[in-house]
């Protein structure tokens, strides 16, 4: 048996035993965008986790429909098409100009409207629900990100600048070019930055979990969480840095400080579903991917060392949701379940593959982004649709 598969597996069951649930057989949640299908000209690169398109494997787009849909968002993240259902509240279902505003509303912080392309069409999960072809723009990062009034916030980086990239790692640069070091330190660079991020979306967390009364342990644990992103900067800073050959580290992050607190029980189960339950269970799997394919002892040892920690924040997102669930009753609990129906046409697109020959990017703690995709699409059928069932029938 790989030893991805024992993560995810020793992952699940952990989760599941934490929580007091049984799993069902694992299949994944069918129902409103099931359908993981994405648009083949995504637009460049995205926000964290970087960029690329994801592949598509099912196209709903019908050729004989016109587009009537108008564009909602501004932003630059990749393009995702998926079959986007709401519940009838007619005897009809609108006509697609008049669905944008029921479709906008089902949609998570991650995503943006950017237009409805055709529809009504059948309910492919036989609910009767009203369906279209519709393509949002995901904005978030995999990895719990730190969410600013205009997407996620990460810091500038100040070349030179100690304090954050101190951690004695030393991956093999011998034989690397100066321009691959460059693109390896980049690519830390962006991680350390999402990371740190995180920093201060775990501070918010714990904030919150204060205010809606949670008990000592998840308060606690969004604190350690804190702290394992504090860590996790300064492994990723540090690796980049060796590659680099100079230190590096990042600025401020003002939007730390108008972070909104306001947050209704029902909000926060479906924020941690987005950001934890999914963001950090794919984070955690494809570190620990990464770290079965690197070769490189230091990479090696800062991806599977991430991993694990992350494969605690997506627990502990689970053990969230549930105490949301416990105290907000039927209204959370259907609010999860609509987000875990929601994600699993969501997959958020794979890292950017590096321009580095393949040998080199796999030694360094890369995959290709085909492997990152599919080791979504198993994280999503094997860890979080199983738990998140569980955790809604429960
Ligand atoms: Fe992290
Ligand atoms: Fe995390």
């Amino acid at each position: 048996m790989d030893s991805s598969l024992i993560f995810r597996r020793t992952l699940v069951y952990r989760v599941a035993a934490t929580l007091g649930v049984t799993l069902a057989a694992p299949v994944a949640f069918v129902g409103c965008g099931a359908k993981v299908v994405v648009d083949s000209e995504s637009t460049g690169a995205g926000g964290a986790g970087g960029a690329g398109g994801t592949s598509s494997t099912n196209s709903t787009t019908d050729a004989t429909s016109s587009s009537t849909g108008t564009t909602a968002c501004e932003g630059t993240g990749p393009l995702t098409s998926f079959l986007a259902c709401f519940p009838s509240t007619g005897l009809t279902c609108p006509p697609t100009n008049e669905a944008h505003g029921a479709i906008a509303e089902s949609l998570d912080i991650c995503s943006c409207l950017h237009s409805v392309d055709a529809g009504p069409k059948p309910d492919p999960s036989g609910n009767g629900f009203c369906c279209y072809d519709t393509t949002i723009e995901t904005t978030c990062a995999i990895g719990r990100p730190l969410r600013a009034e205009d997407g996620p916030a990460v810091a500038p980086v100040e070349a030179t600048r100690r304090g954050w990239s101190d951690e004695p790692l030393a991956p093999n640069v011998e034989g690397l070019s100066a321009e691959a070091r460059e693109v390896l330190a980049e690519r830390w660079i962006r991680d350390g930055l999402f990371e740190h991020a995180s920093v201060a979306a775990f501070s918010r967390l714990a904030l919150v979990l204060l205010a809606h009364g949670a008990d000592e342990s998840l308060v606690r644990a969004a604190h350690e969480a804190a702290l394992d992103e504090v860590r996790h900067a300064r492994l990723s800073l540090s690796l980049a840095a060796a590659y680099r050959g100079a230190p590096v580290a990042p600025r401020g992050l003002p939007e730390a400080l108008s972070l909104p607190l306001d947050e209704g029980l029902r909000e926060l189960a479906v924020s941690t579903v987005i950001e934890g339950a999914v963001g950090e269970t794919l984070a955690a799997v494809l570190a620990a991917e990464q770290a079965e394919r690197a070769s490189d002892p230091a990479v090696r040892r800062v991806l599977a060392s991430i991993a694990e920690d992350e494969a605690r924040h997506a627990e502990l997102a689970f053990r969230i949701i549930s105490f949301t669930i416990a105290a907000g009753g039927a209204p959370v609990r259907d609010a999860v379940a609509r987000a875990f129906r929601d994600a699993a046409g969501r997959l958020p697109p794979p890292p950017a593959e590096p321009q580095l020959a393949p040998a080199v990017a796999a030694a360094h703690g890369h995959v290709p982004c085909a492997d990152a995709r599919a080791a979504f699409v198993r994280a999503m059928d094997e860890v979080v649709m199983p738990l998140g069932r569980a955790l809604v029938e429960a």
